[in-house]
Order: structure tokens, then sequence, then C-alpha cells
């Protein structure tokens, strides 16, 4: 079989909003990336996948949809989505694009409409409402002025869409057409396991974002992606969708990724891990025993940084870790999913002002969790302030960003040999010469307390999860570390690629 482009890609998320702003007015937009894609390119990545830029009151950041087939104002126009997908393909870099077809924007057309009384059969209005609450926080059902509650898992600014109703499905075939049809390589399922929730909307007990429920990872949604699957399949050029399914089980992700349905899914388990070899391990054995094409993923626009999330007692733990992570996730087989800044060893901005932040999450639990803000600060690309590059006009970037990131930015990283960005670029152009010759399969060898060792043909990989340094598998040739190593040890928080002759 030939091996589809996806299945080993190097696929890095660009949060639109904080990524470059070419307008000058603080917020990201679609020429900014375009202005940036030969930095994408030479960082070694194989695809990008753009978060929605589609016209949007950005209640939850542009996750609510008012008109699936365009473009803000606020990100550019769909002439430069045109000239960015344009770019892109010269360049060798495929394009994913986010469709987010659980709910859409009160601002939509459609429920606007429904709020006239026309078409609410399109949304999931009832006279009166269940136990279930928004993800985000508060009940799950806002009141109409005439008395109708209409359901969100979201934000009341995002209602979500009855799959149950035709209408829906045929909308969403055209949305997908319109955007295969300017040439794009695939698409990022916002939400994939919701959709469809169970019939007579029963109460839940437990509703957490993960589980099996009434609310979410109905058994109907499959239909929904066999037939996007099809629609795919019809098109030339190997387009793939990758759901963004959040389950407990790897055997309830494996449903999402049969062979006619999405080609890929991601798999958090890797991203929920703690930082600890058989957790690792764990995750590594389920993945690989029950999903077709792996994907792994340490860090997103939703959760906080993995940098932070490593962090330890000892200062530089988190960073150490992080890039450990990264040689250990590019060692594994199958395609990974790297988040914007990761490359740069961004941590999360914890400090951000309350005055400032924007994410709905903070908002709808009244202030009692930071929300997802911190993770979403715009990129810096140069050391001087006010913006560290990342606008090209005098405008306050979105979000404020930390002194700390001038010593973060690209510009300062750029040709040192031990910083991270060039440790990442390094990574993969590695990964990139490897390819041809190791196999999809994975081998555990014999490793000691705290650490995993693994082979895949000629490349081993050595990670030390544990308190001491570990000696390495053998005299193999050392193709990268993520950390110095002493005297044939493998120091704590570190990883190794080493290469072995071909047998
Ligand atoms: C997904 C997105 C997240 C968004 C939510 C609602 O989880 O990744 O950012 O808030 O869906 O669309």
């Amino acid at each position: 079989m030939e091996i589809p482009w996806w299945r080993d890609a190097v696929v890095y998320e660009i949060y639109v909003r904080s990524f470059a702003d070419a307008s000058g007015d603080g917020v990201g937009d679609l020429a900014g990336v375009r202005e940036r894609l030969p930095y994408l390119r030479r960082l070694g990545v194989d695809a990008i996948w753009l978060t929605p830029f589609y016209p949007s009151p950005m209640a939850d950041g542009g996750y609510d949809v008012a008109d699936y087939r365009g473009v803000d104002p606020l990100f550019g126009s769909l002439a430069d989505f045109e000239a960015l997908v344009a770019d892109a393909h010269e360049l060798g870099l495929r394009v994913l694009v986010d469709v987010v077809p659980n709910h859409s924007s009160a601002a939509h057309p459609w429920f606007q409409a429904a709020l006239r009384g026309e078409g609410r059969e399109r949304y999931i209005f009832r006279d009166t409402t269940n136990n279930w609450q928004s993800t985000f926080g508060g009940p799950a059902w806002t009141r109409v002025a005439d008395g109708q509650y209409y359901l969100h898992l979201f934000a009341p600014e995002q209602p979500d869409f009855n799959w149950r109703n035709p209408e829906v499905h045929e909308e969403f075939l055209d949305v997908l057409r319109f955007w295969l049809d300017r040439g794009v390589d695939g698409f990022r399922i916002d939400v994939a396991m919701g959709l469809y929730k169970a019939e007579g909307l029963p109460n839940v007990g437990d509703q957490s974002f993960t589980s099996v429920s009434p609310v979410w990872g109905q058994p109907e949604v499959h239909g929904v992606y066999r037939d996007w699957r099809r629609l795919l399949d019809g098109y030339p050029g190997e387009r793939m969708a990758v759901g963004e399914v959040w389950t407990d089980s790897p055997e309830d992700l494996a449903q999402y990724v049969r062979p006619d349905e999405l080609h890929q899914s991601f798999n958090f388990a890797w991203l929920q891990a703690p930082w600890s070899a058989p957790a690792f391990r764990k995750v590594i054995e389920d993945t690989l025993s029950t999903v077709p094409f792996a994907t792994w993923v340490l860090s997103n626009h939703d959760v906080v940084r993995h940098r932070t999330r490593y962090e330890g007692t000892e200062p530089g733990t988190g960073l150490a870790r992080a890039r450990a992570a990264l040689l250990a996730m590019l060692a594994l087989p199958g395609s990974a999913y790297l988040y914007q800044g990761e490359e740069l060893g961004l941590p999360e901005v914890t400090d951000l002002p309350d005055e400032a932040r924007q994410d709905p999450v903070f908002f709808q639990s009244k202030g009692e969790l930071p929300g997802r803000d911190g993770c979403r600060v715009p990129i810096p690309w140069t050391v001087d302030p006010p913006s560290h590059g990342f606008s090209a006009g005098a405008a306050e970037p979105w979000l404020p960003q930390p002194e700390s990131f001038a010593e973060l930015s690209v510009e300062k990283q750029e040709g040192v040999a031990d910083s991270t960005l060039e440790f990442y670029r390094r990574a993969l152009a590695c990964r990139h010469e490897l390819a041809g010759e190791i196999p999809y399969s994975l081998e555990w060898l014999e490793s000691p307390e705290g650490a995993l060792f693994f082979t895949r043909g000629t490349l081993v990989c050595a990670i030390n999860c544990g308190a001491h340094a570990v000696r390495l598998p053998g005299h193999e040739e050392v193709l990268l570390s993520s950390g110095p190593l002493r005297n044939g040890l493998l120091p704590p928080d570190t990883a190794v690629w080493l290469r072995r002759p071909a047998s």
C-alpha cells in the first residue's frame, strides 16, 4: 500500500488570532500566517492546521461560526485564504482547516431565524430543560423570548445543531465541499464526539467532556463520518479528517477511525499522561494496539502548555521534560501534532490580569477557572516590545505578552545551538531523514526503572522520567539528545535518539 501523506505527518496547529498580525490591529490574521510560511517550512513541519477564521462574533475565539463559507474581516478575506493555500502548497505544506459542526454562533442566520420562530428544528429547542451543564460552566439551556429553551453544550452564544434533521447533514456536506474546492487538504473536526444527543435528552450523572454519555459519543455520529469519508475519498489528493475526540478508552477512540470513517483522531491520552515512564508506556501500548493510524499531541489551544504541566520543584524541569517528551513523541509511529510556540518552549502565561481575559470559561465559571487564554498569548517573533514582532502595527496584542517572551522569541533563539527552536528543527529534520528506514512498528527494549527504551528498526529512543541517571542501551551512534548526556549516561528529564546498524 502506498503510504498516505498524513500517516507520519507532523502537523503544526496555528491559533490564527495569536500567530502573526500583518494588518497591525493586534489580532493575528491569514496574511500574517502567509508571511510566516517560510518559517514553518524551515521548522520542518509537513502541514498546518488553521483554527477557525470564519465570520464570527468571537464569543469563543471563532468557535462560534456565523458563516461557514467566509473569512472574518478581522482575519482577512477569502482571497487571502486562497493566496495562503497556494503559497503553502508551493512550499510543500498541506493545509487543514477547522470545521465546527456541533454548534453554530447565535449570530448564524439559521439561529436568527429560529429566534423568530422559523426553522427551530435545525437546533434543539424544548419547552422544558434537563440537568445538562455547559462544558464552560452553568446550565446548558437558555430561555428565549417566547419561553422555549435551546441547548448549548458550550457558551449560550453557541447553540447546538439538531443532527437528527437531514438539512443539517446537507449543509455540512456542502460546507466541506466549499473548502475542498478551495484546495484544503483536510479538516480538523471540532467536538467530533458531540453532534448527536441521546433521544429524549435524559438527565445525566457524569457529564465530563471525556465520557460516553447521553450527551457525547452517540452511535449515530458515526454515520456522519462515513458520509464525510465518502466525500473526501471522492476528491483527488488524499484529503483527510482528524477528529477532536475526547474519550476515556482507546477502544472508543478506535470507533472513530474505522476504515470508512475518520482518518485520524487526536489521542489526548498522551497529553493527559503524567510525567512517568509506566504512564507513557501504557498510553503507547494502548494506542498502538487499538488504533490503526496513531496520532500524538502534547499541547493545543485548549490545555495548559506542556512545559508548564511538566514543571517540577527544580527550576528548568518543565522545559527539560518538554524537550524530552518531544523526542519521545517524534520517535513513535504515527503522526504528531505540534502547537504554535511549543518550538520556542513557551510556558503557560498564568498571571494574565482578569481584565485581559477573554475565554468564556473564565466568565462562565465566574472567574473560578482561569480559562485557556494562558496558552493563547501571541507568539514572540522578535526581542523588542510592544508586541515582540507579533503585530506589524503599534496596536497592543489582543492578549498581553509577559516580559519573559523576549528571551523566548524566535529572534533570540535563531542560530543558537542549544535553543529549543534549533532543537525542534534538528529533531524534525532527523525524523525526515530516518523516515525511509524505520518501520511503522515499535519494539520495547529492556529499560531501567523510571526510563523507557524502544526501537524502530535502526532508531533507538530512550527517555528518562526517573530521578537518577541511567545507562544508555548500548554503543550506538547518538543522533540527538534533548539535553546534555553525561559519560554515556542519560540524566533525568532527558531523552536521546540513537542509531544502530541495520541488522
Ligand atoms: C473545541 C475547541 C475549543 C472550543 C470548543 C467549542 O473543544 O477546541 O477551543 O471552545 O470546541 O467549540
